[in-house]
């Protein structure tokens, strides 16, 4: 069974502190347990750009991977489904986290033109940790 389905909200967003300095706004991705931390200790940082409205992203999910999915600039949806619930996350604002469990299949997709978005992954990059096949993914939510 899915280990994360009942410890996680679903959604899980994750709100980051700002602190509005006369100089601009600074937002803070710090590890920690406490709410409105990163709840892992960072291995890798993405960021993704350059995305046209009609394109799509993700349609996989990972075995043992976490991710905090944020939007910097511009705003996309992002569909969710662990297997038994699916919900759609519009994300628009650079303080706002989606956190991408393991086994929550997502698909990005409605990307503004200046969509930034940054990734924050608990592992470093292995193919093998992907499941790319929806059939698959159930397949391993029933084990
Ligand atoms: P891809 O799996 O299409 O990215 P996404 O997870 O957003 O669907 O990866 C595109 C290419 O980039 C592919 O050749 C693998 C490589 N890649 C890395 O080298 N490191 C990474 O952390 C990621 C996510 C991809």
């Amino acid at each position: 069974m899915n280990p994360v389905k009942s410890t996680l909200k679903f959604p899980a967003l994750i709100k980051f502190p700002s602190s509005d300095t006369k100089n601009g706004v600074l937002t803070m991705f710090e590890y920690g347990k406490k709410i409105g931390q990163v709840p892992f200790p960072v291995k890798r940082t993405l960021v993704i750009r350059g995305m046209k409205a009609s394109d799509r992203r993700g349609g996989h999910t990972h075995h043992k991977t976490s991710q905090i999915l944020v939007c910097l600039s511009g705003s996309c949806t992002v569909r969710l489904d662990d297997g038994s619930r699916k919900t759609s996350v519009k994300l628009n604002r650079p303080d706002l986290g989606l956190w991408l469990a393991p086994y929550v299949w997502h698909t990005m997709s409605g990307f503004s033109d200046d969509c930034v978005l940054l990734v924050l992954a608990d592992s470093t990059y292995n193919e093998k940790d992907y499941i790319r096949e929806y059939g698959e993914f159930k397949k391993c939510l029933k084990k």
